[in-house]
C-alpha cells in the first residue's frame, strides 16, 4: 500500500508532541516528509528547539526539521505558556541532540523544494497543528506547490465556542488572517476543531498509567501530559483533550470519525469575536467546502493513542 506523505507544521507544544509520537509510530501508513516549527504555543526559538529534539527522541532521524514563521502575518505574537509551560513541553526538557536544522535559511523555501521533489505522481498531506501562518505563506509565496497538495488535515477552529476566548480556538485566534487565507484556498481541508478534539481525550488514570511503563519515551510523555492535564477539570466531566493527535489518528484510522461539510469564514476583526471560525452548513459541491469532524469512537481512539505511545522504543 502506498504510504501517505505528510508534512507536520507544528508549535510543540505538548499535544503537538503527541502528534509527533503518533506519526513516528505509524510508519506502516505514513511517510513524514518534513517538520516545520511555527511560532505559537511558544516562541519560534523554543518550538523549533522542541521540534528538533522531539524528532531525535522519536528516532525520526531522516526527517528534516526547519524553522517556520517567527510571527503571525499581522497580529503580535501571543503564546500559550499557561497551557504548555515556559519551555513549551511543561516540566519536561527533551534531551539535547546533535541533529541540526535542515537549513538555517528560509524553512518555507525548503518545504516548497521538498514537496516539489516528491516522486512524480505523489502528493503531500499538510498537517498544521499550530497557527496557520506557514500554510498561508507557503500558498501565497509558492503557489506552484498547490498542485502537489493532496489535502490539509488541520487542528484549529470550532463551531461550538472557543478555548482562548469565548468564541475563538487558539490556533485560529493566534493568526486569523492566515487561517482565512487557508480556508479560502480551495484546497480539500479536514478540520479537526474543538467540535472533535474536545471529545478526543484521555482520562487522568490513562495518563497516570504511562508512569508505570518503563520506557524513557513513555516516561517523557507522562511528564508532559501530567503537566498538561493540570488544566483539565475532571470533576466537570472533562477529558484531557489531546487536540493535535486527532489529525494523525484521523489519517491512520479515518473509520473512527465522522463529520459534515461546512464553509468557514474567520473573524479577522479587532473585536472580541476575533479568530472565531464562522461555520455554515454546506455540501461537497460548495466552493471551499471543508469537512468538519464532530464525532469519534472514543474508546477506540484512546486505545489507538495509548497503543501507539506504548509501542515507541528508546
Ligand atoms: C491548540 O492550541 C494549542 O495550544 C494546542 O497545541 C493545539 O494545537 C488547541 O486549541
Ligand atoms: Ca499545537
Amino acid at each position: 500500500m502506498q504510504k501517505t506523505n505528510i508534512w507536520l507544521d507544528s508549535d510543540p507544544g505538548i499535544d503537538d508532541a503527541v502528534a509527533f509520537a503518533m506519526a513516528a509510530a505509524s510508519g506502516d501508513k505514513l511517510n513524514v516528509v518534513g517538520i516545520s516549527a511555527v511560532s505559537g504555543n511558544q516562541s519560534s526559538d523554543r518550538v523549533t528547539r522542541n521540534a528538533l529534539r522531539l524528532s531525535a527522541l522519536l528516532h525520526m532521524d531522516d526527517v528534516p526539521v526547519v524553522r517556520g514563521a517567527r510571527k503571525p502575518l499581522i497580529k503580535q505574537v501571543a503564546d500559550a505558556a499557561e497551557v504548555h509551560g515556559e519551555s513549551g513541553l511543561g516540566h519536561y526538557t527533551a534531551p539535547e541532540t546533535t541533529k541540526q536544522l535542515a537549513t538555517e535559511d528560509n524553512g518555507l523555501l525548503y518545504m516548497r523544494n521538498r514537496i516539489l521533489a516528491l516522486p512524480e505522481g505523489e502528493k503531500i498531506t499538510l498537517v498544521p497543528t499550530g497557527p496557520m501562518t506557514d500554510m498561508a505563506l507557503l500558498l501565497q509565496t509558492f503557489p506552484e506547490v498547490k498542485a502537489r497538495i493532496e489535502r490539509v488535515v488541520l487542528m484549529g477552529g470550532s463551531s461550538i465556542g472557543g478555548n482562548v476566548t469565548e468564541k475563538a480556538e487558539f490556533n485560529i485566534w493566534a493568526d486569523p488572517e492566515a487561517a482565512q487565507i487557508l480556508f479560502h484556498s480551495g484546497l480539500p481541508i479536514v478540520m479537526c476543531g474543538l467540535d472533535i478534539t474536545l471529545k478526543c481525550g484521555l482520562t487522568s488514570s490513562q495518563i497516570q498509567g504511562l508512569r508505570q511503563q518503563p520506557g524513557a519515551i513513555q516516561q517523557a510523555y507522562w511528564r508532559m501530559l501530567n503537566f498538561y492535564a493540570g488544566a483539565t477539570d475532571e470533576e466537570a466531566g472533562q477529558l484531557t483533550a489531546i487536540h493535535d493527535a486527532t489529525t494523525i489518528i484521523f489519517l491512520t484510522n479515518p473509520e473512527l470519525f465522522s463529520g459534515k461539510f461546512v464553509t468557514v469564514d474567520v473573524d479577522c476583526s479587532n473585536t472580541d469575536g476575533q479568530g472565531e471560525t464562522l461555520c455554515s452548513d454546506a455540501t461537497i459541491d460548495d466552493d471551499n467546502a471543508v469537512v468538519l469532524l464532530n464525532a469519534v469512537d472514543l474508546p477506540r481512539y484512546q486505545e489507538v493513542l495509548l497503543t501507539k505511545l506504548a509501542s515507541l522504543k528508546e
